[in-house]
């Protein structure tokens, strides 16, 4: 049953009109349809099918003539004259049911859609498929206050709205809202003279908090203007913040519906990180509206066709409100930590998949953040102007239309003249490559050689060389600049760089601003990456080059149980101490590779990564690093203060972290005493929570926990970080039994996504305890996703990428955990999602 993106055949029928009227009901709703359909004069194929799922039929008829369709599960095919004809259907639909949270289903008593991918054919029966678009007009009936959907609002009475959606676009992009919802609003005027009213709606208990989201809109919607030309196109935009969603947010034209946690926000209730998340998922969502509805996806396989690109533009977005360089680090942290995760695991697939079984599956890290990484590296290779050119032409020529990755290549090969036919390997071949730099110097000449290599993925053996825009500077010894960035462009297996007319040999400042998702291989030592953190001119190099010898040294005390490298603290010290370098850029550099990253690290040098041994040395080079840095704590963090009222701007942000940091340190050296006042003080969440993880990190903190229950006991977002914290912060030998009993908790409503990826979810980032040597970890979670793939596959078989690295591990817990995925796969009636997950997780073995 799975699909291969060389199967593609063009849709038999294409729809000219779609006219839809919704009788809402929570256990019966109507769905009347009314469809124009003609044949495509691209193919002979006359077939007509329409995707349906899980739909009662009430009546079809084709031209006013009743018909009797015959129903599989997954649709219906019917006789069809040859020219163009009227569909009409009626079905029935029991939102309130639907605990998978796809097609029309409820929360908190209000209805909502979630249509992308395939879940329009919960709704009623029709092609969806991406390249199939149409103008749509919707009418609602119900007895709730609001009822929207998309376009523009053409009529509204006692218990019904109408709507309508003049661009045409394809089933997924479908929406339609009811329920008692307040608005936060304002109006923006476009480019083009048209005045835009936005909504934010919430439910009436949140109200107030959708300020922040509806500046970040406006804010998108003036910058898309400005840097891609691109104007808002109808009358309303309306954006929904909903309780209940399987993921971050949708961007349905006209009608983006959010999960709540990333539209509400207040000091008291939201992080600084809340804030920051907001702000980026908005501007994806609304930037969405050319990059994926204007111009949307031929077919699914083309996913990365509007994330990879919409990803890379809501990066743009947000390194310009913010700090390029911060953003710049902090998208690395996440690649790493995700993407070569799963680049370097059983699920490696290419940022363009050329099969799947079920599409919900690769909303991936390598579709969305590796899909921006390649345009970034096209960018980098045209140079701004040339990509401004692509894309215009991009936009001129394929608007309205369903594209592919093949289009979107072409455009720039047509806009810049340059062959991209060595590029497109990036999207079609996994797997994370491997550059190896070695150096030599001699008479002046300074030679780069350069050897790429990409291992085998899962069905990809063999990988042909790919071009790696390599960008590096070179520094003389005594500091200075004396080549600044150049791209260098790697296309073979092995190639060499020359620099002629150096005084010394210089030090390489290399993948500067990480130009590539590749992983650098080079023997250096410590005194060179000290060298680089204190002189290099390139802020992500170094901050690189600190994360590097961190890493370094946490190899070191695991496997040789190696006391820290004092050039690694007095490089910190140093680094700290550097007023010059903005806060959020030491916060960051105080930071420590993660402990899943730690592990991917061993096992790349061969060693089978224990995690609790990760987890204790980075426990004990946190506590070095305290004492190391001892007398920079405090004043640090009587400078770091934020004085006047809140403000989530990426100043105070910064400081915010960097106090936070000297916190956490100050925290072992005075057993949390200061951390509890911290918390005890707090007039904002950043500040509150972070004071309260420092507590628990150093084992401390139950009281303070109970304290913030019965404060924020009511505020659903709020608990989530209340809940994801102990699961995912809990010592290893105490993080399975605190995870179990949380799943006792009153207030685990485990069928809420947002609750059950902070319960379960957070464990699974627990690393040490997750792979308690016991095994309980595994099974803890193999039964939560047991439990939930029944009632939600979506939200169920994501997760179960906690088991994405299991063959990293020792004999003892592969076994352990190969058994946990057995079970999981021996189960009758497991869904088409989860199958599929752990049958290609298993597949590794
Ligand atoms: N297109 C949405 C976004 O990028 C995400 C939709 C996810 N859909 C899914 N089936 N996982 O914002
Ligand atoms: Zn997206």
């Amino acid at each position: 049953q799975a699909l291969y993106l060389a199967d593609y055949t063009p849709p038999a029928w294409l729809v000219d009109r779609v006219e839809l009227t919704f009788r809402l009901h929570p256990s019966a709703t109507r769905v009347v349809s009314r469809i124009a359909f003609r044949p495509n004069p691209e193919t002979a194929n006359r077939r007509f099918f329409l995707h349906g799922e899980d739909l009662t039929l009430i009546s079809a008829a084709i031209d006013g003539t009743p018909v009797t369709p015959d129903i599989t599960p997954e649709g219906l095919v019917c006789d069809v004259p040859d020219s163009p004809f009227t569909w009409e259907a009626e079905v029935e639909i029991a939102p309130e049911g639907n605990t998978a949270l796809e097609g029309l289903y409820m929360s908190n008593g209000m209805y909502c859609t979630q249509c992308e991918a395939e879940g329009f054919r919960k709704i009623t029966y029709y092609p969806d498929r991406p390249d199939v678009m149409a103008p749509f007009r919707v009418r609602i009936e119900s007895d709730l206050p609001v009822l929207l959907s998309n376009g523009n609002p053409v009529g509204q009475g006692e218990g019904w709205a109408e709507w309508d959606d003049p661009w045409p676009k394809p089933a997924y992009l479908f929406a339609l809202v009811a329920g008692e919802l307040v608005a936060t609003s304002d109006t923006f005027t476009t480019c083009e003279g048209r005045k835009v009213e936005l909504n934010i709606w919430v439910r009436p208990a949140d109200q107030g908090k959708a300020d922040y989201a509806l500046d970040s809109l406006i804010r998108s919607m003036r910058w898309d203007e400005e840097f891609y030309g691109r104007a808002y196109d109808l009358d309303v935009f309306n954006i929904v913040a909903v309780d209940d969603f399987n993921m971050g947010a949708m961007e349905n034209k006209g009608l983006n519906i959010f999960n709540s946690r990333y539209v509400l926000a207040s000091p008291e209730t939201a992080t600084d990180r809340d804030y920051e998340n907001i702000e980026r998922i908005i501007a994806h969502e609304y930037f969405h509206n050319w990059t994926g509805n204007r111009i949307t996806c031929r077919d699914w396989f083309q996913l990365c066709l509007k994330e990879g690109l919409t990803v890379f533009r809501d990066q743009q977005f947000a390194g310009d409100a913010r700090s390029h360089a911060v953003k710049r680090i902090e998208d690395v942290i996440t690649l790493r930590a995700r993407q070569f995760r799963e680049d370097n695991g059983p699920l490696a697939h290419p940022v363009r998949p050329e099969s799947y079984t079920e599409i919900n599956n690769f909303y991936t890290a390598t579709v969305y953040e590796k899909g921006a990484e390649l345009i970034g590296m096209l960018r980098r290779l045209v140079g701004p102007e040339g990509y401004d050119k692509a894309l215009t032409l991009y936009f001129d020529r394929h608007d309205g239309q369903a594209a592919t990755i093949e289009d979107w290549l072409k455009v720039f090969e047509d806009a810049t003249g340059r062959d991209l036919s060595q590029f497109s390997r990036w999207y079609s071949q996994a797997g994370t490559p491997r550059l190896k730099v070695t150096d030599d110097f001699k008479d002046g000449t300074y030679t780069l050689n350069v050897e790429q290599q990409t291992p085998p993925t899962p069905g990809q053996p063999e990988k042909a060389p790919q071009v790696i825009p390599l960008a590096v500077g070179l520094l003389s010894p005594n500091g200075d600049e004396v080549v600044p960035t150049t791209v260098l462009e790697v296309t073979e297996a092995a190639q060499s760089f020359r620099f002629d007319g150096l005084g010394a040999r210089p030090i390489p400042s290399l993948l500067r601003g990480f130009s590539a998702p590749v992983i650098l291989e080079r023997d250096t030592n410590a005194e060179e990456r000290a060298f680089l953190l204190a002189h290099d001119t390139d802020p992500f190099n170094k901050w690189e080059a600190g994360r590097a010898l961190a890493r370094d040294v946490l190899v070191a005390m695991v496997t040789q149980g190696a006391a820290p490298a004092p050039a690694y603290l007095d490089a910190l010290a140093a680094m700290v101490r550097d007023e010059a370098l903005d806060p959020a850029f030491r916060a960051l550099a105080l930071g420590l590779p993660g402990e899943d990253q730690l592990a991917e690290d061993l096992h790349a040098r061969g060693i089978t990564p224990d995690p609790l041994a990760i987890h204790t040395a980075r426990e004990r080079l946190k506590s070095a690093v305290a004492t190391h840095l001892c007398p920079l704590w405090v004043p640090l963090y009587d400078q770091m203060t934020c004085p006047g009222p809140y403000s989530p701007g990426a100043a105070d942000a910064g400081r915010r972290a960097l106090r936070l940091a000297a916190l956490a340190h100050m925290a072992r050296l005075d057993q949390g005493t200061k951390a509890r006042a911290h918390f005890a003080q707090a007039n904002n969440m950043t500040d509150e929570l972070g004071a309260l993880s420092i507590l628990i990190e150093i084992g401390a903190g139950e009281e303070e926990l109970d304290r913030f229950a019965k404060r924020w006991g009511k505020d659903r977002l709020v608990m989530d970080k209340w809940f994801a914290l102990q699961t995912s912060l809990a010592a290893p030998d105490r993080a399975v039994s605190r995870t179990s009993s949380l799943t006792e908790h009153p207030d685990f409503h485990w069928k809420n996504p947002n609750r059950f990826r902070a319960v379960i979810g957070g464990f699974t980032m627990n690393a040490a305890g997750f792979h308690d040597p016991s095994g309980a970890g595994y099974d803890l979670v193999a039964d939560w996703l047991i439990r939930l793939d029944a009632v939600n596959p979506q939200t169920a078989a994501r997760m179960s990428t906690a088991f994405e690295t299991w063959t990293r591990y020792d004999a003892d817990r592969q076994a352990r955990m190969r058994a946990a995925l057995e079970r999981i796969a021996g189960r009758d009636g497991l869904s088409r999602d989860m199958g599929e997950m752990v049958g290609r997780l298993l597949a590794a073995g």
